[in-house]
């Protein structure tokens, strides 16, 4: 008669994961630090697999051994908190999952506090909001490899499927499965950043109204773009307003927040050195779009080109789609490499080919194109950037004159657009043969004897610059 697993903490996400073990004929004990909180659940949503308990202490003592806890709790010091107060309560073998957006860092931390008692810990990644919760989302779990036994069963029951298959793949020891989650929200601000550069585009330069909008981003739904983000997208751009007349979007605050999990995948990836400049360019807008005050007075001061109407409607939609396809394209070239890259250096031996099929479906940024990346990496799992694969190479090739066009226009109009121009310097950095480092290198032997090398002999130089040959 014992239970199952345990849930902790039941804000939305909780309470939604909880009742989707429950429907999967899971046992499930659940606890929440304020007794309100739980009371509501139980009283609000009653299910019989469902059971609540109200201290730490009875928690534990409901569960069937080896434990499996897992936390719904917001990331940072309420995390340690919880731990602290569990941990004594736990015995060796037990499993304790994170189930939050926490940082990768403070997993490992987290990871190797409680091996030295025996407990095994996981930090889990779930992505696709509260209808995934509840109805089955991406799992991304990430502890050590032989407990995936154990909660592997569960996690996959309660997941996404995308073709019949969990979205939920063991992703590698300690960390990796919250370094993976940071990652996939890269990704995500990414591609809603570019999203909202196409609406942009077709707002002012197109001049379409937000029916029209509504209607072109849900025609891409048919097509290569067709993901989750572009259908909420056609969604939203028809959603009336309640309070007044016309559309809910022109009425809300043009000022983008942001939890964190972006600017850490951009952050870590000027730490590993690889370059993911369209998720920095994403954070950056989010960072800009909240300086309201700052804006209104540039708004007011600094003055730039008119806008610039398109030509023939139809090309100029077809264009905008064409270059969100290569700028998206070029957007997870660079979130997969930054995986690639880390996996290298913390030897997770992450399968990137797997990781791609779990984004298949239930995360937010799921999308028709993940099926193009999974084939991608199961047919070579060691490529090293999307780009090399023909598939992508030749979507680059076929839409970044279109890509290149937008952006001309766009900048031309005064449009901010920062990951579109962020993804055309990424491709022309990556595929040009010159970068102007060679000048660079020349400048800091210049100023501070830093040395290069050369192109035609072995062994690092040094000049000293300006000093004329001798005759
Ligand atoms: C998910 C999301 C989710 C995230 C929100 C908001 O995969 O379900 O990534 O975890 O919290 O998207 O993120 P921001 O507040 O940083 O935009």
């Amino acid at each position: 008669d014992k239970y199952d697993i345990a849930v902790i903490g039941l804000s939305v996400m909780g309470r939604s994961l909880a009742l989707n073990m429950a429907d999967h004929g899971y046992r499930v004990a659940v606890y929440n630090r304020s007794k309100e909180v739980t009371e509501a659940m139980v009283k609000e949503y009653p299910h019989e697999g469902i059971q609540p308990y109200y201290s730490l202490e009875e928690l534990t003592g409901a569960l069937r051994r080896p434990r499996k806890i897992i936390m719904m709790i917001k990331a940072g010091a309420p995390v340690d908190a919880v731990i602290g107060n569990l941990a004594p309560l736990l015995e060796e073998g037990d499993i304790l999952m994170d189930g939050g957006n926490s940082f990768f860092e403070d997993t490992r931390r987290r990871s190797k506090l409680l091996e030295q008692q025996g407990i095994r810990y996981y930090g889990v990644g779930i992505s696709g909001g509260e209808e995934g919760a509840r109805f089955g989302p991406s799992i991304m779990p990430g502890g050590d490899a032989d407990a995936y036994g154990e909660i592997g069963p569960i996690l996959r029951d309660i997941s996404a499927k995308a073709e019949g298959e969990p979205c939920c793949t063991y992703i590698g020891p300690d960390g990796a499965g919250h370094y993976v989650k940071m990652v996939h929200n890269g990704i995500e601000y990414a591609d809603m950043q570019l999203i909202a550069e196409a609406y942009l585009l077709l707002k002012y330069i197109g001049g379409f109204d937000n029916q029209r909008l509504s209607e072109i981003f849900g025609e891409w739904q048919s097509g290569e773009l067709k993901s989750y983000l572009i259908g909420i997208t056609a969604d939203i751009l028809k959603e009336p307003d309640d309070c007044t007349t016309g559309e809910l979007v022109d009425y809300i605050l043009d000022s983008a927040a942001q939890k964190g999990t972006g600017r850490w995948t951009s952050i870590e990836s000027l730490k590993q050195g690889i370059d993911v400049s369209m998720i920095t360019a994403a954070c950056n807008a989010r960072v800009m779009s909240n300086r309201l005050q700052e804006r209104e007075k540039a708004f007011r001061l600094l003055k730039g080109p008119d806008v610039t109407a398109a030509g023939e409607p139809l090309s100029f939609i077809r264009m905008v789609r064409e270059g969100l396809y290569a700028a998206k394209i070029l957007a997870y070239a660079q979130g997969f490499s930054l995986l690639k890259d880390a996996s290298k250096q913390y030897e997770w031996n992450l399968e990137l080919g797997k990781i791609a099929s779990i984004f298949r479906a239930g995360c937010i940024i799921q999308a028709v194109f993940l099926n193009d990346i999974t084939a991608a990496f199961q047919e070579n799992p060691n490529l090293e950037n999307l780009l090399f694969h023909e598939f992508f190479r030749q979507g680059i090739e076929k839409n970044q004159g279109s890509l290149r066009e937008i952006v001309t226009q766009g900048i031309k109009s005064g449009l901010p657009l920062p990951a579109m121009t962020n993804a055309l310097a990424y491709l022309d950095a990556f595929r040009g043969a010159h970068v102007g480092a060679n000048l660079i290198q020349a400048q800091r032997d210049c100023f501070g004897a830093h040395t290069y090398l050369r192109t035609d002999q072995e062994g690092s130089f040094h000049h000293d610059w300006g000093k004329k040959k001798e005759d």
